[in-house]
């Protein structure tokens, strides 16, 4: 059993990040429809958002539907979107309640307008809230960030905006759809697989990685404070040794 109060007396992840992956799986088991996992999903959804804002994380990025998900079958994609709709009609009122800044990161231009529209009014609204900053990852896929980048720092350049000699790391962040935020320190994907999926590559540079086989429909409050205790007995070295790490805390 893990700890509930050692973990939320200990340092939490300044930013987490999750691919919540399994939903079809969950449901199959079951002999259920895919969406039926979507739904129960989208309920662990509710419950990770609230966690992370009593434990006083600061931002939690949930990966909800890549670029590469619009290849599946339609039926599939437009039962997410309606449960995307959903959702945010009904949580912009609990984020309100708990002072939850809401964003979004990925090719908005991609999303049925009405959604679009859903999205800017949820990030309007909840613009001044101060507590966590929940970020949506919808249509996002990591290397069309980068080149998207790439394009705007190129057309910068070209118009005398940017130089290209002052194009460092914090430069180019800016141009990414996560400028503003910092880089996630954990990253959390539930159902056994042990990949990336085109998530944040520029961003996941040093995060440290926690991968579970329980799909994400199972994923409770247990199984999130495992994965931050799992973070907090880490040593975060950046390239240094484990004595300079002692010797700086
Ligand atoms: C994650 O669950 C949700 C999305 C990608 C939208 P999946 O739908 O990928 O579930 P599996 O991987 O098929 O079990
Ligand atoms: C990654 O899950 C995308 C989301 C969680 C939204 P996928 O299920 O689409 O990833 P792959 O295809 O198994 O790598
Ligand atoms: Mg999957």
């Amino acid at each position: 059993m893990t700890d509930v109060t050692a973990v939320a007396t200990g340092k939490m992840p300044h930013h987490l990040a999750i691919i919540m992956d399994g939903n079809g799986r969950w449901a199959k088991a079951r002999m259920l429809p895919r969406l039926m996992g979507h739904r129960k999903g989208a309920e662990t959804v509710r419950m990770v958002v609230t966690e992370c804002s009593r434990l006083g994380i600061a931002y939690l990025t949930l990966f909800a539907f890549s670029a590469e998900n619009w290849s599946r079958p339609t039926a599939e994609v437009s039962a997410l979107m309606n449960l995307l709709k959903k959702y945010i009609q009904s949580e912009v009122p609990r984020m309100m309640r708990d002072n939850i800044r809401f964003n979004v990161i990925g090719n908005r231009g991609d999303l049925p307008e009405e959604i679009s529209r859903e999205l800017e009014e949820a990030m309007a609204f909840t613009a001044s809230n101060t507590g966590l900053t929940l970020t949506l990852a919808l249509s996002y896929g990591s290397r069309q960030e980068i080149l998207h980048a790439v394009g705007r720092v190129a057309a910068d350049i070209a118009a005398g905006r940017l130089s290209a000699e002052s194009v460092n790391e914090a430069v180019f962040a800016d141009y990414l759809y996560t400028a503003g935020l910092p880089d996630p320190d954990l990253l959390v994907r539930t159902s056994g697989e042990m990949r990336i999926s085109n998530f944040l590559l520029w961003q996941l540079a040093y995060a440290e990685l926690y991968f579970t086989d329980i799909n994400w429909p199972d994923f409770n409050r247990q199984e999130l404070l495992r994965a931050i205790a799992d973070f907090q007995s880490r040593e975060r070295r950046f390239g240094l040794t484990g004595d300079q790490i002692k010797a700086r805390s």
